[in-house]
Parts: structure tokens; C-alpha cells; sequence
């Protein structure tokens, strides 16, 4: 393993990964090149756009309140409810000129350096297929609605579209020192399961939450859950749920503030203290938490996902 800082700083070519290095064994299809963008996107059909319709509707009747600002902002901006599924060169067009990111189209999963790479380029890497009647309330890959209605409004955001790009620079670096699951729970707990601490209550940003229709309620109101300020050393630290409602939620103060607690970091420092596995578990309450709201646990005691528990 590496001993000294590793310093990334040229972002307009893919990373050499050493063979050390793991990366997922995915099979690149042989229509795309090796950046794994689709040449175009797909060509959604009418019954595509009603379920887009459909699961914007839904959202709609549960985020007002409980979604961060920022997030209905750019839901506005953008101009994500005008029906069917958002052409993604009208909508890169938009974004690009409130924050210079743009949208672009991949199959389902594509390898970690590529979607680094493409963050560290303002480029955000969007799920081209929708899913179905029968998947509505729950795929578990994720799909256009969850990519684009869930992550693209904030990133037009400036400190939160800032924050993500210096995410994805930070990605090579992760993978170089064998530490991704660590540099992964963070996206986990900021991006994809934040909260933001907001005058009027705890909001979501976080794109896991905003995309489907029960977490929304849950992270931010349910007395389940943990609700614990955000530290990015121990977030680091700390296992997560794939399958289920999050045990705990990290709330930061600020866009500001999640972009300064990651770039004054010193990753090099943290990747060679850090352990290869997670120190604590996904509902662990430790002594240097500033906790907002101790939670129950009640929803995971009784068994969770298809256990028929409330999520309360
Ligand atoms: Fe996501």
C-alpha cells in the first residue's frame, strides 16, 4: 500500500488503476467506449413517461415540507414536472449554465474510476432505463427517476454541485489506498441519505430519500432513527443499509459546511489510519456525537423491511 500523499491532479484523462487496485469486474457492452457513455438516450415510450408522471405526482404529495430548499428550488429551475421523461440535452443545457454540470447517459452500473472521473468533470452520470409498473415502489438499482428527479436538482445547487466535484476528485485516491467503502459511506451518508438542518425543522437533501415516497417521512420525522451531526471522520467510519431505512442520518448545517469539512481534509492522513472494515455499526451511538434525536430503533427491532413494522 501506498506511504506517501497521493496527489490526482490531472482530471481530463481516466486513472492508470494499478492492478492491486480493485474494481468491480463489470462487462463494458461493445457499443460503448471506454468513458461507458450511451451515444443517446433512450427513446421513451408513452406508458415510460406516464410512470415518470406518476412517481412525480406521488413525490410531490410528500416533499413540500420536508425536502431541503435547495432541492425544490432546483426541482423549479429545472422545470422537472412539465411531464414525461426530462430530455437530458434540454436539461444539461439548463444546468450548465446555473452551475456547469451537465447530465449524460449510462447503462445501470458503470465502475467506480469511470463515475469518479466523470464527476470530477462536472459531469453527472445518469441510469437511462425507467422502471416498471410491477418495480414501482421499489428497484433496488437505480433507475432515471432516482438519478435525475433524485440527484439533478441539487446540483443546482453552486456549494453542493462544488462539494460533488471534489467527491469525485477524491474518488482515485480512495481506490489507490484500498479504502472506497470508506470514501462510499460518505457518499452514502451525505449524498444519496443527507439531512440539512434548516430554520423551520430537518430536511432531506439526500437522493435515496427524495426519490421514493416512505423515507421521506421517516428520516425526517420518525423517532426511529438516529439524527447526529455530521462528521465526516466518523461518518467514514460507520457501516449503512442497503435494503432498509437507514438506522441513523447525518444532518449537516449547511452546504457550505459539507463542502468544508471534505476539502480540508487530509484523506491521505484518514485512508492510512483508517481500518479496512467499518468501526461501528449502522445504529451505533458513540461519545464524541453531537446528537439532535437519540432514535428508538423500534422500526428495526421489529424486523424491518418485510417484516410488516411500521416505519414510525
Ligand atoms: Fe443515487
Amino acid at each position: 500500500m501506498a506511504t506517501t500523499a497521493i496527489k490526482e491532479q490531472d482530471f481530463s484523462r481516466l486513472p492508470e488503476m494499478p492492478e492491486e487496485v480493485f474494481t468491480a469486474p463489470l462487462r463494458r457492452p461493445e457499443h460503448l467506449g471506454e468513458d461507458w457513455l450511451e451515444p443517446k438516450q433512450t427513446d421513451y415510450t408513452s406508458q415510460d413517461d406516464a410512470i415518470w408522471d406518476d412517481l412525480f405526482s406521488r413525490q410531490m404529495e410528500v416533499l413540500p415540507g420536508r425536502a431541503a430548499s435547495a432541492f425544490m428550488a432546483g426541482l423549479d429551475k429545472l422545470d422537472l414536472g412539465k411531464g414525461g421523461v426530462p430530455d437530458f440535452a434540454a436539461m444539461s443545457a439548463d444546468l450548465g449554465k446555473l452551475t456547469g454540470w451537465s447530465v449524460v447517459p449510462v447503462p445501470m452500473l458503470i465502475p467506480d474510476h469511470v463515475f469518479f472521473w466523470h464527476l470530477a468533470n462536472r459531469r453527472f452520470p445518469a441510469g437511462n432505463f425507467i422502471r416498471t409498473r410491477e418495480t414501482f415502489d421499489y428497484i433496488q438499482e437505480p433507475d432515471v427517476f432516482h438519478d435525475v428527479f433524485g440527484h439533478v436538482p441539487m446540483l443546482t445547487d453552486p456549494t453542493f454541485a462544488d462539494y460533488m466535484q471534489e467527491y469525485g476528485k477524491a474518488g482515485w485516491k480512495a481506490m489507490r489506498y484500498n479504502r472506497l467503502k470508506a470514501l462510499g459511506a460518505l457518499y452514502w451518508y451525505t449524498v444519496e441519505f443527507g439531512l440539512i438542518e434548516e430554520a423551520d425543522g430537518i430536511k432531506a437533501y439526500g437522493a435515496g430519500i427524495l426519490s421514493g415516497p416512505t423515507e421521506v417521512v421517516y428520516a425526517t420525522q420518525a423517532k426511529s432513527p438516529n439524527r447526529i451531526m455530521l462528521n465526516v471522520d466518523r461518518v467514514m467510519r460507520t457501516d449503512y443499509v442497503i435494503s432498509d431505512l437507514q438506522p441513523t442520518y447525518f444532518v449537516i448545517e449547511s452546504f457550505e459546511d459539507l463542502y468544508r469539512q471534505t476539502v480540508e481534509r487530509d484523506f491521505d492522513r484518514l485512508y492510512r489510519n483508517l481500518p479496512p472494515a467499518f468501526t461501528y455499526a449502522n445504529s451505533a451511538v458513540i461519545d464524541v456525537d453531537n446528537v439532535l434525536n437519540r432514535g428508538t430503533q423500534e422500526y428495526l427491532l421489529r424486523g424491518g423491511r418485510g417484516s410488516g413494522a411500521a416505519p414510525v
